[in-house]
């Protein structure tokens, strides 16, 4: 990991969602900064063994009365990291209840407990999929937000409750949209373990290592170079450093922003392939199929707001470094 960039002098910040893919790095990120993540998780999706760096509060955001409950039980906190999230886009279709109800209730319940116990600051995990498609790349923060997936719908309506809450009860906050969370902790102890997983890059890495069936690839006639997706791809690290730079920025005075976590570079389908191959010097096989339903065909970020305002830039985010670190991580966890 980088060195440190701030020091959180023994601060606890609470990370919900911090047994997750993403929470595991900002958590590793906090402590190495000098702070104590304070992991409240259901690990409906997260893992135990990623929880390492602080104390874990088991605790489902879906019930209101837990919820407040645990906040009460650590009112001294003044930052909460919420991460806590129904990610799998294609369950989000099949299931819109469920997910409404895990994202959009548990954000409820979420605020209501830092209202009640005034906890203050909140760093959200939004998306950049509450855009919708347009031609107008890369993508600014004041681009309209129209989006395709009940995913990104349930994410665009957590960061309306959290505008409100701003308003209205004075909470400061820093939604973050990121793009492509990938890549893995130098260390090789945390990575990307979603379940299905459902992202490129780990999936096509299973298939270099010949583990399962070949690497679906969703449609080859998109409006770009190769016809294959773009996408922005920010390494996991990079995102863990963003939010404590935002918590510098809200110890400074920052009140409120949406930023874009991205890097501003657009890599397509088969340019990852290529990259893999060369990282792993193993070949890629793949079928390439129709296109998936609700997949936009270009999405990068403009990522100078972000620069401007937190004065974050990647650090971690070359794609050979994405991908080895990935790799690494992969290897080890495959026994390959
Ligand atoms: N991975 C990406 O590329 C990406 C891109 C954009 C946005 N995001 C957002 O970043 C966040 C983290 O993503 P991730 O890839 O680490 O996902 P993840 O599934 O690995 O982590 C989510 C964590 O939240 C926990 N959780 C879910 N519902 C909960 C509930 N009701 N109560 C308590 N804990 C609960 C899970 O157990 C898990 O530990 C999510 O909000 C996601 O929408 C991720």
């Amino acid at each position: 990991m980088s060195t440190p960039t701030y020091n959180l002098n023994g601060r606890d910040i609470i990370v919900v969602g911090g047994g997750g893919y993403i929470g595991a790095h900002v958590c590793k990120m906090i402590a190495e900064n000098g702070g104590t993540p304070i992991v409240f998780d259901n690990f409906s999706a997260g893992h135990e063994h990623a929880v390492k760096w602080g104390p874990f509060v088991d605790v489902d955001l879906r019930d209101r009365a837990d919820t407040i409950a645990a906040f009460r039980n650590h009112d001294h906190v003044e930052s909460v990291i919420h991460l806590a999230s129904s990610i799998e886009v294609g369950e989000g279709e099949r299931d819109p209840a469920g997910f409404y109800d895990n994202n959009v209730m548990g954000a409820i319940n979420l605020l209501m407990a830092m209202r009640e116990t005034q906890t203050h600051n909140l760093i959200f995990s939004s998306t950049c999929a509450t855009y919708g498609e347009t031609q107008n790349m890369p993508l600014l923060e004041s681009e309209i937000q129209n989006p395709f997936s009940v995913y990104g719908k349930t994410k665009l309506a957590i960061e309306h409750l959290i505008q409100s809450y701003h308003k209205a009860y004075g909470l400061n906050y820093v939604t973050f949209r990121y793009f492509n969370a990938s890549g893995a902790d130098a260390s090789g102890d945390i990575g990307e373990e979603h379940d299905p997983e459902t992202h490129l890059i780990p999936n096509a890495l299973k298939a270099a290592a010949g583990l399962g069936s070949k690497m679906k690839l969703f449609g080859t006639d998109y409006d770009t170079p190769d016809g294959t997706c773009v996408r922005d791809y920010i390494h996991v690290n990079d995102i863990a450093l963003a939010h404590i730079e935002a918590i510098r920025a809200m110890d400074a005075g920052l009140t409120n922003a949406e930023l874009n976590l991205g890097t501003g570079e657009g890599y397509s389908v088969l340019q990852i392939i290529k990259a893999i191959e060369e990282v792993t010097g193993l070949p890629v096989p793949y079928d390439a199929g129709p296109r998936r339903e609700g997949d936009l065909t270009k999405l990068y970020a403009n990522a100078a707001k972000a620069e401007s305002v937190i004065g974050f830039t990647p650090q971690h985010s070359s794609l050979e470094n994405i991908i080895q670190t990935a790799w690494n991580f992969h290897k080890t966890k495959w026994g390959v």
